[in-house]
């Protein structure tokens, strides 16, 4: 009895203490040879004898589940040991994005002038020509339509070529005062280093009573303007033509690259044009039915913008999704 207890307790593996158990419960093992004794014990003795073997049987099976208890319980211990993850281990770099150079740029014109109390409206991309050309004062076989070569669908509606067109359903849709910038996507059938068939706009419309609104107004609020988003360069105002303005003028700001010295950027000229803008014609207020108002109006390429915060120097990457590109903007 005393061996094989002793030989449970040393069994030091669950493999050890299987072969064990075989040795003494197994069907040819201890036990099982002690009841096969049974035939020769005499009648009398019998009884004492297997109960003797039986309580034994049950002692030994008690030590051996104990045992088999501690070693599994160890097997797990060691398992979690080895299996155990070093939570303060370097694990990588999470992939995390950000906001496009364009929409970055964009929202943060928008900021500007929300600011200043601007609603910000959206209209349509896919346009009639009454909206994107007819009543901006560009009325048909007018020969400043073709400054912007326009895609048109087959009924005869187009894809809006600038956000202007925001200015009129705004004005149809609400009385004055007007105070609105509508920023979003413009389409053209131009493809260069400086051109994509879309980009992004920033269309401002300012309209109040008659005598309200000057241009003096709008030199103010865009020479502050191009200061917010361009530090401290100098604005000039150009003469300059758009259908729906009179006087209109084309802004620009010393170049930044060589600070008016002449660069390739600025084309040797020490200047940059950033947008048009103007005093809203009559005829654009015609078109809406709006009497003794007046107003300014600008608009502003974003992706030209976003160009040269960025340095990027063909425009047409911005649109690709490489991110080999994308990521330096993080
Ligand atoms: N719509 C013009 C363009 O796409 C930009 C523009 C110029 C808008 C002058 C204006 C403006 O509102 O007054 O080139």
């Amino acid at each position: 009895m005393k061996a094989l207890e002793e030989k449970i307790l040393r069994a030091d593996t669950l493999e050890a203490l299987e072969a064990v158990r075989v040795e003494i419960f197994g069907k040819k093992g201890y036990i099982a040879s002690e009841f096969a004794k049974m035939k020769e014990i005499p009648g009398p003795e019998k009884k004492a004898f297997a109960e003797g073997l039986n309580r034994l049987k049950a002692q030994l099976q008690r030590i051996y589940d104990e045992k088999r208890e501690a070693l599994k319980a160890e097997a797990l211990e060691a398992k979690m040991r080895a299996e155990a993850i070093d939570v303060t281990l370097y694990g990588g770099r999470p992939n995390k994005g950000a906001l496009h150079p364009v929409m970055e740029t964009m929202d943060k014109i928008i900021d500007y002038f929300v600011a200043l109390n601007f609603s910000v409206e959206s209209g349509e991309m896919v346009e009639d020509d009454f909206h994107n050309f007819e009543a901006l004062n560009l009325p048909k076989y007018h020969p400043a339509r073709d400054m912007q070569d326009t895609f048109y669908f087959k009924d005869g509606m187009l894809l809006r070529t600038h956000t202007s067109p925001v200015q009129i359903r705004t004005m149809k849709s609400q009385k004055p005062p007007i105070r609105m910038i509508a920023p979003g996507a413009v389409f053209r059938r131009d493809y260069d280093l400086t051109h994509t068939p879309m980009f992004h706009q920033v269309e401002g419309l300012v309209v109040d009573e008659k005598g309200k609104v000057s241009f003096a107004n709008l030199k103010a609020i865009l020479t502050d303007f191009l200061h917010y988003m361009f530090g401290d360069v100098d604005v000039r105002f150009r003469p300059s033509f758009f259908p729906f303005t009179e006087p209109s003028a084309e802004v620009d700001i010393s170049c930044i690259f060589c600070g008016g010295e002449g660069c390739r950027v600025c084309s040797h000229t020490g200047w940059i044009e950033i947008l048009g803008c103007g005093i809203v014609d009559p005829n654009v207020f015609k078109a809406v039915e709006y009497e003794d108002v007046s107003g300014y109006a600008f608009g502003l390429g974003v992706e030209r913008i976003a160009m040269l915060m960025h340095r990027i120097p063909d425009l047409r990457s911005l649109f690709e999704g490489d991110l080999r590109l994308l990521e330096q903007f993080r």
